[in-house]
């Protein structure tokens, strides 16, 4: 790569109109926290790394753009402004009274993987509210948030509320341990319906069991609190976001603003309501905000705040798309291979016409004539790909990639097709575990294997094979494989045999999270009628 004309990944030059464009954005969402009575602050570029670790701020170690200063300190590209924000109130400001009103237009940087097309510098345009308490500030936040979009000159968006202390109520009924909570909540943030229903399994019929289980389908209009309160019982979150709902109503909000009670956010970090922002023609929200009431204290002053950042980039990208169309087609992404001819079967069992992706030719985007639905045929890994960026809103894919390749993304069916297993196997007679030596495991799944051994506490070399991995072990390259398993046929013709298993597989509907929001009920209508029509169910 010729370093001196290429720009770091995830980074560019914006020239004229688009920097005519952020300009524009960044400079009504400044004229609007002006206007509300925020002063602005910069904070450095660059700050020390123990910053962002110790203030228990969500955003992963590997995503941080990490330097060394001359005395061998690490210092990161600062990857948020919030937690910053906060040190300069409890220090700088440390005597100004609250209410503080604050607000930043500045740049983080985000390391979020190589090639995935994610911008690594990203502008931000934000407020933090410190100081103010409760519903009164909660009102303010929201009113803005709406108004910040709206500012920029969005028109088709909506604001989603959710509250970190619903969630916490209901496990608290349930005697989980933390790493259960953990784990329960990200199944219900990534609407991981099949996930949830097995990790709440030994909890059946416990008082909050239903409720859980039904809390990642809970989003939509008003009507979600009420769903919320039949199943939980009274609850003062809920009654906190209906006197919030109808507070926003009264000022002219209430048509921007939606609910998703199953947003949950990270819980050591978010106390308490927090929102996103979803916009028509954007893959992921382009704001996102919530009360941390915990943050400033860990500077030394304790203080209730909250706050919201806007992604200008991405509103600026919004703002240059063509107007949706009414009733768009939705577009499902479909993996080829063997779990295609599966699909196929379940969509046909669903009543749709699939006879052109029956006779696909070179084709590779097929429409369903009797449904607004298309096909894309695409391989498993870019499946994820394209539904993570959202110019696919759903997407059938075998949970093998999706454990190796992650992602952001709503994973709500278990299909019941294309079941087989990961399984670390070794030559037949070999004792993989009966020695101090590490050994070496070959894999086309590298992560997964990584966090098999993790799990294990067990440190092992591990190669990446692209295809027939049996060979490793045979070739003596490695000591074992971690591998897809459906037959057992392959590892019995080259003499290698099943040591333990890892995960068991299957293909998944995986949906985009902004789709999901913006398009509920052809979507909602879509996965019903896979469920009905599954596998398992029929
Ligand atoms: C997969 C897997 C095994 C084999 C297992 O390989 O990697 O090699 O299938 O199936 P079995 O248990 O029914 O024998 P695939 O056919 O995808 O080819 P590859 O090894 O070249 O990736």
């Amino acid at each position: 790569m010729d370093l001196t004309i290429n720009t770091p990944e995830g980074t560019r030059d914006l020239l004229f109109s688009e920097c005519e464009a952020r300009r524009r954005v960044r400079g009504a969402l400044a004229e609007l926290f002006q206007g509300r009575g925020y002063a602005e602050v910069i904070t450095p570029e660059v700050e020390y790394y123990d910053l962002f670790i110790q203030s228990g701020n969500p955003i992963p170690q590997e995503a941080l753009l990490k330097i060394e200063d001359r005395s061998g300190r690490i210092m990161v590209m600062r990857p948020d402004c919030t937690t910053p924000i906060a040190r300069v109130a409890a220090t700088r400001l440390r005597t100004s009274p609250l209410p503080q009103r604050l607000y930043y237009d500045q740049t983080v940087f985000r390391d979020r993987g190589a090639h995935r097309g994610e911008r690594r510098e990203i502008a931000q345009c934000g407020v933090e509210l410190i100081g103010a308490v409760g519903e009164e500030a909660d009102v303010e936040m929201v009113s803005m948030a709406v108004e910040s979009l709206r500012c920029c000159g969005l028109k088709s968006f909506h604001i989603e509320l959710g509250h970190a202390g619903f969630y916490r109520a209901l496990a608290g009924r349930m005697n989980m341990t933390a790493g259960e909570m953990e784990g329960v909540r990200a199944a219900i943030e990534g609407k991981n319906f099949a996930l949830l229903n097995d990790l709440l399994e030994p909890y059946r019929g416990r008082p909050a069991w239903a409720a859980l289980r039904r809390l990642p389908y809970l989003f939509g209009g008003p009507e979600v609190l009420d769903e919320a309160e039949k199943l939980a019982g009274e609850s003062a979150c809920i009654t906190y976001l209906r006197r919030l709902y109808d507070r926003l109503s009264a000022a002219g909000y209430g048509a921007y603003i939606r609910f998703d009670l199953g947003l949950v956010h990270q819980l050591d970090y978010y106390t308490g309501m927090v929102f996103r922002g979803y916009v028509e023609g954007a893959g992921a929200p382009v704001l996102s905000g919530g009360r941390y009431d915990n943050l400033m204290e860990r500077f030394g002053r304790k203080a209730e705040a909250t706050g919201f950042a806007v992604d200008a980039d991405a509103v600026v990208s919004c703002l240059g798309q063509k107007a949706p169309e009414s009733g768009r087609r939705l577009r499902i992404a479909l993996t080829k291979g063997r779990i295609q001819d599966k699909a196929v079967a379940l969509f046909e069992r669903m009543g749709l016409d699939c006879s052109p992706i029956r006779n696909p030719g070179r084709r590779l985007i097929h429409q369903i004539p009797n449904w607004p639905l298309d096909v894309v045929l695409a391989k498993a890994p870019d499946v994820i790909t394209y539904v993570e960026h959202g110019v696919c809103d759903l997407g059938v894919v075998g949970k093998d990639t999706i454990l190796e390749k992650g992602g952001s993304f709503y994973e709500v069916l278990d299909l019941g097709f294309g079941k087989c297993r990961f399984a670390l196997a070794v030559k037949k007679g070999d004792d993989f575990y009966g020695t101090y030596l590490t050994r070496t495991v070959a894999s086309k799944y590298p992560n997964v294997t990584r966090s098999f051994f993790e799990g294990k506490g067990m440190d092992v070399d591990i190669i990446k094979i692209e295809g027939s991995v049996e060979l490793a072990p045979i070739l003596e390259l490695a000591d074992g494989i971690v591998d897809i398993v459906e037959t057992g046929a392959t590892l019995k013709e080259n003499g290698l045999a099943v040591v333990e298993d890892v995960a068991d597989v299957s293909a998944r509907l995986i949906v985009n999270t902004a789709s999901m929001k913006l398009n509920k009920g052809p979507i909602g209508e879509l996965i019903a009628r896979c469920e009905a029509a599954g596998e398992g169910t029929v």
